[in-house]
């Protein structure tokens, strides 16, 4: 076998990006709802109402992830479904809903794997100032109580949050995500409390959950490459660096902040919101951590002060999402690309492998997002045929195969996505499902790339695959 018998192979989605049903059963508006519903926003005017209809074909969908073998299906649960406004009492359900994912899953024998939140705040949250404010922190451990006292006698593994850089900088920086603003003090102010309410989270859920669980939280570190090894490109890659990888590992790992990330910063905010004891409480012991890639960043130093569009990945902004760092230009990595635009690198991925062995000793890792945007076409016959995804997927697997050899601890790994679905300011425009979905009758058709992953979960060793054109 390629990969250890008990290596995980799942698939993972988030609540906004599937569930739809967003008036139902007490639900209130998230940001997302809120940004969605804003013109000129997300493409096309798309937005989450109906989604793919999980929300109503949840049972459809676990069989689905049954025929596929699935061994773990990692989801997000929807804040405002199971805690409406944010505060206060859960509504039961909500509540329900999930109860009834969870049993199902376990029912096919899926283990599953929950995200408390993938970006869908309360809309009444970030009325109230949103994750520039400390409230929202403690606020995030109350919704943690709940949700743990709901599922915790069946569910094992959790993760807090995921990819706060983009909740923090795409949120509250460039604005290309909800809530949509544009200021970069508040983007900083951001990041912190979202550590903060990883931190609150996770001593909530150790309060209410059995010794047994397991608690982690899914970043999306960045690989940045310097284009040179002139001072200035290197110090463009350490400027980037500090803001997309070492402002969630200093606290998360070490208990601090690195001090050139205070000093990248300074002209923007004098971080007066952190609190002594907010260090202590952010760096708690991860029992996982959870890395999510799809491409490398390639950066130098800008000698001319100029606008550029931004290669943050998810939608061009006027506004950068990296304060403090107006001096430092990103480029195309060189190299096959994605429908987004991303560059197909997996090497990117075995180096972020090994930063964590170093950076995160003795924690075990779990790739919980990797997957690709393909062109998916219907044929004639009905069925969907994505060599490309295939190619993608064997790629990035086979350096995770080469990790483990190496001796580096990674357990699992999440494809994204079981579905095709909203893809974030690109609406329903991108497809990274193994299961194609027909966005009009709502139908699901599995991917030629489905019976690759099948094999694949099926055997732990490689099914044959095309290299990525
Ligand atoms: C990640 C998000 C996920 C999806 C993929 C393509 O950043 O966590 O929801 O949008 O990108």
């Amino acid at each position: 076998m390629t990969f250890p018998a008990d290596f995980l192979f799942g698939s993972a989605t988030s609540a906004y990006q599937i569930e739809g049903g967003v008036r139902e059963d007490g639900r209130t508006p998230s940001i997302w709802d809120t940004f969605c519903h804003t013109p000129g926003k997300v493409l096309s005017g798309d937005h989450g109402d109906i989604a793919v209809d999980h929300y109503h074909r949840w049972r459809e969908d676990v069989g689905l992830m049954a025929e596929l073998g699935l061994d773990a299906y990692r989801f997000s649960v929807s804040w405002p479904r199971v805690q409406p406004t944010g505060r206060g009492p859960a509504v039961q359900r909500g509540l329900d809903f999930y109860r009834a994912l969870v049993d199902e899953l376990l029912e096919r024998g899926i283990t599953p794997w929950v995200t408390l939140y993938h970006w869908d705040l309360p809309q009444e949250l970030e009325n109230a100032g949103g994750w520039p404010e400390r409230i929202t922190a403690e606020r995030f451990a109350d919704y943690a109580t709940l949700v743990g006292e709901a599922v915790g006698d069946r569910v094992t593994d959790w993760t807090t949050l995921n990819e706060p850089w983009c909740s923090a900088f795409l949120g509250y920086g460039s604005g290309v995500h909800a809530p949509g603003h544009t200021d970069h003090a508040a983007a900083l102010r951001a990041a912190h409390h979202l550590n903060l309410a990883h931190g609150l989270g996770t001593q909530a859920l150790r309060a209410v959950l059995p010794a047994r669980a397991r608690l982690g939280i899914s970043l999306n570190p960045a690989v940045v490459r310097a284009s040179t090894d002139a001072p200035g490109d290197l110090d463009a890659q350490r400027r980037i660096d500090g803001l997309a990888n070492r402002i969630f590992e200093g606290p998360l790992l070490r208990g601090a902040y690195p001090k050139d990330l205070l000093a990248d910063t300074a002209r923007i905010t004098d971080w007066g919101f952190v609190r002594d004891a907010d260090l202590a409480t952010i760096k708690q012991p991860l029992d996982m951590l959870g890395v999510n890639y799809y491409t490398p960043f390639l950066v130098s130093a800008d000698t001319e002060s100029r606008t550029v569009e931004r290669h943050d990945g998810h939608g061009a902004s006027e506004r950068s999402p990296w304060p403090g760092a107006a001096q430092v230009a990103f480029h195309q990595t060189p190299g096959p690309t994605t429908e987004m635009g991303w560059t197909v690198d997996p090497t990117g991925l075995y180096e972020l492998l090994l930063r964590y062995r170093r950076e995160a000793r003795g924690v075990p890792l779990y790739i919980t997002e990797n997957g690709v945007a393909c062109d998916d076409k219907t044929a004639a016959d009905g069925t969907v045929h994505d060599p490309d995804r295939i190619a993608y997927l064997h790629d990035h697997l086979a350096v995770v195969e080469r990790a483990i050899a190496d001796g580096v601890d990674v357990r699992g790994y999440f494809l994204w996505s079981l579905l095709d679905n909203f893809e974030w300011s690109y609406g329903y425009s991108k497809r990274f499902g193994l299961v194609y979905v027909d966005f009009e009758t709502q139908d699901r058709t599995p991917k030629s790339s489905a019976a690759w992953y099948t094999q694949l979960t099926r055997t732990h060793t490689f099914p044959p695959a095309k290299p990525f054109p």
